[in-house]
């Protein structure tokens, strides 16, 4: 079992401004946590490795792996912002010049599947928080399409990480029903357990070498429903999902998966 350090991620204290530009549980923690896990050590340094970013959003997570990983990000996301309008990259260039790793992050406005990278391009890819929400507009069908993009581009050898909400390996609590059947990316819909999510990698042709649920998960999702601008705006709306759920069904896994050689 790896023994997360999170000296990297905790001495960011700023938790308003780390959710202003991210959108999901974890924030740097969840980085720190998946970099660990996928073996983004001194390793990896030289030469620089590259890291895959599939679903960056604003991008400080980018910023964060490529400035304490030392690692050459390649950060993608085909949205515009929901706030000011304009694209998700825009805000990861801006980011990326605050935080001097301007050289070293590279975003562009695309998405998996199509992503037109040549094969085997990185050593690395990461996922959080994002696959979930092309298996709710998608279906399984596209979330599998992703996750084989994500094989392709992927050097034999190279390790793929994806974090993800997840429910708990049990039923669907009755009276959380209500909630999590919100009319934008239904929450019923997108999140799997553990186990299907291990299986979908698996089908996409990734050897799984852990995977799990994250024992920080409850606290993620609290820090989310605090810090969140989105959470901030509707208490009515994820927070009161989350305290109506009381960490009964909702959680947060992960899987570190390699491409075969
Ligand atoms: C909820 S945010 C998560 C951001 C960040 N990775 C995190 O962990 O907080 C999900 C992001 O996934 C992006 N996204 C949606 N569909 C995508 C796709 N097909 N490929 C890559 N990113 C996608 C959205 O634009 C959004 O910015």
């Amino acid at each position: 079992m790896t023994r997360i350090d999170y000296s990297k991620s905790t001495k960011y204290t700023d938790l308003d401004a780390i959710y202003m530009e991210c959108s999901g549980p974890g924030g740097l923690r969840l980085s720190d946590f998946m970099a660990q896990k996928m073996g983004m050590g001194p390793k990896a340094r030289l030469p620089k490795a590259r890291l895959l970013d599939v679903g960056c959003n604003r991008g400080v997570q980018s910023c964060f792996l490529a400035k304490e990983y030392g690692l050459s990000v390649f950060a993608i996301d085909p949205w515009d912002d929901r706030m000011q309008g304009d694209p998700m990259v825009e805000h990861v260039r801006r980011n990326a010049q605050a935080w001097g790793v301007a050289s070293s992050v590279l975003a562009q406005k695309i998405g998996v599947p199509d992503t037109n990278f040549a094969s085997e391009s990185f050593d690395f890819a990461l996922s959080t928080t994002a696959l979930e929400m092309v298996r709710g507009m998608q279906g399984e069908a596209g979330y599998l399409a992703c996750l084989e993009e994500i094989r392709r581009v992927l050097r034999p050898g190279g390790v793929f990480g994806l974090g993800e909400p997840m429910h708990l390996d049990v039923p669907l609590p009755a009276d959380l029903e209500p909630y999590v059947s919100q009319e934008e990316f239904p929450w019923k819909e997108c999140f799997r357990d553990i186990h299907a999510t291990v299986a979908d990698v698996e089908r996409a042709g990734f050897r799984v070498i852990e995977s799990g649920y994250a024992p920080d998960a409850q606290d993620w999702w609290m820090e989310f429903a605090l810090h969140d601008p989105f959470c901030k705006k509707d208490p009515q709306g994820d927070p009161k999902t989350l305290a109506v759920d009381n960490g009964r069904w909702t959680s947060f896994g992960y899987v570190i998966a390699v491409k075969p050689e």
